[in-house]
């Protein structure tokens, strides 16, 4: 993957023009023999007519040539498109920030003895970079992140496509539907968090994953619009009287999901069965995991578990692809690396670099997928916001540091923090000894992480404070590529915005608001979200839905207390001495996965 060329964007100008040049050298040293011995006046001025006369049809060409150019560049005046039959596959990178990319780059070149100039393909398609605040912080979360690209608007953070005013605002996946477009979502986290509720879900709170199963298998004002959905998050969808449900009623939302229309599948042998995607079922309801999937770097030794991003991306473009060949309109797809997110929040650099290479491969499947489809279309991928303010740098010691930063040590890791501690965990309930823990703990480094050189000190610590095995074992693997990390939540740096056409993506060259991501889609598609925020304010305007303990409420869910939501503009301003108070109030635990 890494060694492939940019599939649709071409090459970069300036290796165009380098070309050029040496195509121009090599006129001169091979091409006109000079005339300096021809000394016949006649000859002279017949080659000099005829100079002439090929200079001035070469101008007129060029002319032509120019204008015809111009034309193709202006939009209005871009090869017609009588249909106006558009596909949109819009990439979702949740958490990944620039410095991502360079931790995974230099991982990719040590793990493949590349040269430092082999790129990522994803590298080869930057176009640009996104703000990301939301309405109540500088520092946003993946909810309000993702209601800036599914309505265009800012809201506070933990708001699933409302308003700061806990209004329900129109999505661009929604207003796809209406207009005719198929739509999907394909996740490798619970189908229900944040980034892919957000299309096709309106709640207060980003924790209401119960009401959002339910709204996104059609339970809302609007029926369903979701066609195909992909990923995690079983258990929402579960009644609590089944082992693997994590819901908090008894609600059967796959029961409901089916009498709606769905075919549901749940394992990878049902995926497998999709062949590729050709004639699959709609509408498709795919859930291959209780929670999230896998970490890529757990999940590659589990492949006949679960599909990887990749897999799912492409089984969902043929599909959508095929069935609508023969409509007006194209298809919106979503398609998010979840998870690159989680390994930021686990502080982990080596189930990171996993996580951004499986999105860099199911990017390089959207560019081939968009290279052989004949309907129109475009890809942009961008991220809501960076998490863990990740720096490919660390200082270990008082002293000044030594400019070093290793990959090698992530090469060796077989597994992630997240499962290593998982299975610590899981060996505890045998209520181990100690020493039967500090050797269950050598193994688990020297196998899982790849690390030889752990210290007594990390095992014991290990042995002490199992609450925290998960930092733990993530730092371990930190301290040893000297990978930095500034937060275990979300940082406010800008993010990278990419595309398969920067002609088509126009409007998100340079740097913008995470909003104006959300204004492009709409726009590219040409649909209309402001009508279905009307419509979802008509519908829902008496609609009530009962609680898990049986209460009215709006169908939208409860609205945030105060605290529980960042509030206005104040956060930005005051700083009311919150680096004392979070020091006392900080628990140790790990309040892992926003
Ligand atoms: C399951 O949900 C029902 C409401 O639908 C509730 O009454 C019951 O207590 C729940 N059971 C458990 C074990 O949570
Ligand atoms: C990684 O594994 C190889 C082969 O076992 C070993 O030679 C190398 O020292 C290891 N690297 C690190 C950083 O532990
Ligand atoms: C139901 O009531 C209990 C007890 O008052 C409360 O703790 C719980 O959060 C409520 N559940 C919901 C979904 O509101
Ligand atoms: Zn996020």
């Amino acid at each position: 993957m890494a060694g492939d060329r940019p599939l649709l964007s071409g090459r970069p100008s300036s290796e165009l023009s380098n070309e050029r040049d040496i195509a121009e050298e090599d006129a001169l040293l091979t091409g006109q023999p000079t005339m300096r011995s021809d000394g016949s006046r006649t000859w002279k001025f017949w080659r000099e007519l005829g100079l002439f006369v090929w200079a001035v049809i070469a101008t007129a060409v060029v002319i032509v040539l120019a204008v015809i150019y111009q034309k193709s560049q202006d939009p209005n005046h871009s090869t017609p498109n009588p249909t106006g039959k558009r596909n949109l596959i819009f990439m979702v990178s949740d958490g990944m920030g620039p410095t991502s990319l360079s931790l995974t780059r230099s991982f990719m070149q040590f793990q493949n003895g590349a040269p430092y100039s082999e790129q990522l393909v994803i590298d080869q398609h930057l176009i640009g970079q996104s703000r990301t605040r939301s309405s109540s912080s500088l520092i946003t979360d993946s909810a309000a992140g993702a209601t800036a690209f599914s309505c265009g608007s800012k809201s506070y953070n933990g708001a699933i496509s409302v308003t700061p005013e806990h209004e329900p605002c129109g999505t661009v996946l929604e207003a796809a539907k209406k207009a005719g477009y198929m739509t999907g979502l394909v996740v490798t986290t619970r189908i229900t968090d944040a980034t892919p509720a957000c299309f096709a879900a309106h709640v207060n709170m980003r924790s209401e994953e119960d009401r959002i199963a339910e709204q996104l298998v059609g339970d809302y004002p609007l029926g369903r619009t979701v066609d195909l959905m992909f990923g995690g998050g079983r258990c929402h969808f579960l009644p609590n009287s089944t082992e693997d449900s994590c819901r908090a009623d008894n609600k059967d939302v796959v029961d409901l999901a089916k009498k709606s229309g769905f075919t549901y599948i749940s394992d990878r042998k049902d995926f497998d069965n999709l062949k590729g995607g050709g004639g699959l079922d709609f509408p498709m309801l795919g859930l291959f995991a209780d929670t999230d999937i896998p970490y890529e770097i757990d999940r590659r030794n589990e492949d006949d578990i679960y599909p990887s991003l990749h897999e799912m991306a492409e089984v969902a473009l043929t599909a959508l692809s095929e069935a609508t060949r023969d409509s007006e309109k194209g298809f919106f797809l979503m398609i998010e690396g979840s998870r690159i997110d989680h390994a930021g929040h686990h502080n982990d650099p080596a189930a990171q670099v996993h996580e951004v290479l499986a999105y860099d491969k199911a990017f390089t499947s959207v560019l081939e997928f968009l290279k052989n489809e004949p309907t129109e279309g475009v890809m942009v991928s961008t991220s809501d916001h960076e998490t863990g303010g990740l720096a490919t740098a660390r200082q270990l010691h008082a002293s000044y540091p030594e400019y070093v930063w290793f990959p090698g040590p992530l090469a060796n890791a077989s597994h992630s923090a997240e499962r290593l501690d998982l299975e610590y965990n899981k060996y505890l309930t045998n209520d181990p000894s100690d020493d039967a823990k500090a050797t269950f703990i050598r193994d688990s480094i020297s196998s899982g992480l790849g690390l030889k050189d752990y210290t007594d000190d990390e095992v014991a610590n290990l042995v002490k404070d199992p609450s925290t095995a998960l930092y733990q074992f993530a730092d371990m693997m930190s301290r040893r590529s000297q990978t930095g990390w500034s937060t275990h939540g979300h940082s406010a740096a800008d993010v990278n915005i990419y595309s398969s056409d920067p002609k088509a993506a126009l409007p998100l060259v340079g740097n913008h608001e995470n909003t104006e991501v959300g204004d492009f889609l709409r726009e590219y598609l040409g649909v209309d979200v402001e009508s279905v925020t009307k419509e979802l304010r008509e519908k829902g305007k008496e609609l009530k839905v009962l609680d898990a303990n049986g209460t009215e409420v709006s169908w939208m869910g409860k609205i945030p207390e105060e605290g529980e939501r960042l509030d206005g503009q104040n956060h930005l301003a005051s700083y009311g001495g919150d680096f004392k108070k979070r020091h006392l109030l900080h628990g140790r635990g790990c309040d892992c996965g926003h």
